[in-house]
């Protein structure tokens, strides 16, 4: 493995553009690698980087789940002649190295928004045989694989005759979507109408950095879709949730196939499935505005998905009542009442919570409903020990969105350090408010549609009887 500065492509999944951005500077941050940008498109899905060895890019590529493949770069151009040249002037140096005639080797040919059958792709391969190749080809599990790409942009209604790009170089390793797959939901034991999908909950403990050894905390667990991933790269998870019924596994099952839930659903079954059964710690019903923790606890990270009052209620527990009595006799059986706890309470004392219980550096990382055009980083939770290094869209509807949101702990509190949370916006309050304007514009739309039908079938009536 080669230890000098050299040049590699990236290239990502194109889902989730706005993640990837802040995922990388996360791995990189966690593993302490530099990386030297040498093109980095805003939509395209590749960036050219330079790295110091190839083992920093193993181990980028073993955490992240917006990388497809690295590899390392030999020839880029947008122009096939050009590309062949560069690569014949650089055959001896670079790429004779990794062929002699006990190592096997295959070609694979990319082509992204354009098909060719696998004859053109043969063809294609064959302009390379110029190149030193000595050992035998492999297709499976050679020494050197050797990537080819075309790529004709992303719009499927405007594909170029001509590629607009052409890389040619040595695959070094995929990234981590395997995982997705490996996790989904749709094989995963317990579920619920919340669970949150491998993908983004994987980003999520990328975000956090999660590594082995971490404690991490999710206070709004649910089904505990944040654990799962957490302890996949090592952490020890627990979390709370104040649906008893949820942390039982007693909820209605959200599988329509499903009529009542299994007797062994619950989030500790999902963590033995994934054979993470070891790094689970337990999850206990609380209430969050309520922490029952001792205040000397620390936690490594905090990812959560706090409620936002739309597929779940927002609540806490608590009364209206001035001055509320419950009598002895009642004590033991008593269920506590519980009354609204709206998005900006929530957020206020989440960054208050992980103010007072994260290491010094450790993240908080979480998702903050919004609507797109009220938007403005003003409008994002702030406390003072809490530095925001990652905000990420993910586009819902034309007119909501959520942030995933990165804090890193910068300091512990002293008295009076606080989150304002004034200026947070109650995504629940204006979406119920809005819903109703937006079920109303549809019923009139509806109305003025039957008034057009009525007028459109009389006057067809209107003119046969005329002829
Ligand atoms: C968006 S869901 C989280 C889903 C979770 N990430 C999963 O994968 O299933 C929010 C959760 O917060 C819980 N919750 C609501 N109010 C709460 C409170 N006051 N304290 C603790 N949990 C609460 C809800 O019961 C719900 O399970």
């Amino acid at each position: 493995m080669s230890n000098q500065w050299r040049r590699y492509l990236f290239w990502f999944a194109h889902e989730h553009v706005d993640f990837r951005l802040a995922e990388l500077d996360s791995i990189l941050n966690l593993f302490n690698i530099k990386l030297k940008t040498i093109y980095k498109p805003k939509s395209d899905p590749y960036w050219i980087v330079e790295l110091p060895s190839e083992c920093a890019v193993q181990k980028i590529a073993s955490r992240s789940i917006s990388l497809r493949f690295c590899m390392e770069l030999w020839g880029n151009s947008k122009d096939v002649d050009i590309l062949h040249k560069n690569l014949r002037s650089k055959a001896e140096e670079i790429i004779k190295p990794y062929f002699s005639n006990d190592k096997s080797f295959k070609i694979i040919v990319e082509t992204f928004c354009k098909h060719f059958t696998q004859n053109e792709k043969i063809q294609k391969i064959e302009t390379f045989s110029y190149l030193p190749f000595q050992g035998t080809v492999k297709l499976k599990n050679p020494d050197t694989t050797l990537l080819y790409i075309e790529y004709y942009g992303l719009d499927p209604n405007a594909i170029p005759e001509k590629p607009y790009e052409l890389f040619f170089g040595r695959w070094i390793a995929d990234g981590q979507r395997d995982l997705i797959q490996k996790l989904s939901l749709k094989t995963r034991k317990f579920i619920g109408n919340t669970s949150m999908d491998p993908q983004l909950s994987l980003l999520m403990a990328n975000q956090a950095q999660v590594k082995r050894g971490d404690i991490v905390l999710d206070p709004f667990v649910g089904t505990g879709s944040l654990l799962v991933a957490a302890s996949h790269f090592g952490g020890y998870t627990f979390g709370t949730d104040i649906d008893f019924l949820m942390l039982h596994g007693r909820t209605r099952p959200s599988r329509i196939t499903q009529k009542t839930r299994g007797e062994d659903e619950s989030v500790a079954s999902n963590m033995e499935q994934y054979g993470k059964g070891s790094y689970y710690l337990d999850v206990v019903v609380s209430d969050f505005s309520r922490p029952m923790w001792r205040s000397d606890m620390r936690v490594d990270s905090i990812i959560t998905d706090p409620p936002y009052g739309i597929r779940e209620a927002t609540e806490r527990v608590g009364t209206l009542k001035t001055h509320p009595v419950i009598e002895e006799h009642q004590a033991a059986t008593h269920i506590p009442s519980k009354i609204v706890y709206g998005l900006p309470q929530i957020f206020q004392d989440l960054l208050n919570f992980s103010a007072k219980h994260l290491k010094v550096d450790g993240r908080l990382v979480c998702w903050f409903p919004l609507y797109r055009d009220h938007y403005s980083e003003g409008q994002l939770p702030n406390h003072p020990c809490l530095f925001l290094i990652g905000n990420s869209e993910q586009v819902l509807s034309k007119y909501t969105s959520r942030r995933l949101l990165t804090y890193k702990k910068i300091r512990d509190p002293l008295d009076g350090d606080a989150i304002t949370s004034s200026n947070i916006v109650d995504f629940r309050e204006k979406y119920f408010a809005l819903g109703d304007e937006t079920r109303k514009e549809r019923r009139l739309k509806r109305a003025e549609e039957r008034a057009r039908n009525k007028e459109d079938w009389e006057r067809s009536n209107r003119e046969s009887t005329e002829r």
